[in-house]
């Protein structure tokens, strides 16, 4: 079992398998910015994840160029729409 957690604003979200990071948000009634439907071209689905980092699926290419090409340069900075939760994560956004 995983949890998602929240630096302020929202209870914690449990998992018992692996999900989507932003559709597991939005179904929980987070709001996610995104103008590309999670098809990691928009960048807006950032979340700053500030614990658990290594509970997350790897980078894959479209993600890596898509945050480059946005300018974000932080490792801690994910595309919600292209990272699957595996375990224990804390994540936050500027608009939460
Ligand atoms: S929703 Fe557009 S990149 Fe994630």
């Amino acid at each position: 079992m995983a949890k998602i957690q929240f630096l302020k604003g929202f209870s914690e979200i449990q998992l018992s398998n692996p999900e989507n990071l932003m559709q597991t948000l939005r179904k929980h009634n987070i709001p996610v910015a995104s103008s590309c439907g999670g098809e990691g071209i928009c960048g807006k689905c950032q979340v700053k994840v500030i614990n658990g980092e290594v509970n997350l699926s790897a980078k894959r290419k479209l993600e890596s160029d898509c945050l480059i090409r946005n300018g974000v340069h932080e490792k801690n900075v994910r595309l919600s729409c292209q990272c699957t939760v595996m375990g224990d994560v804390q994540v936050d956004t500027n608009y939460w």
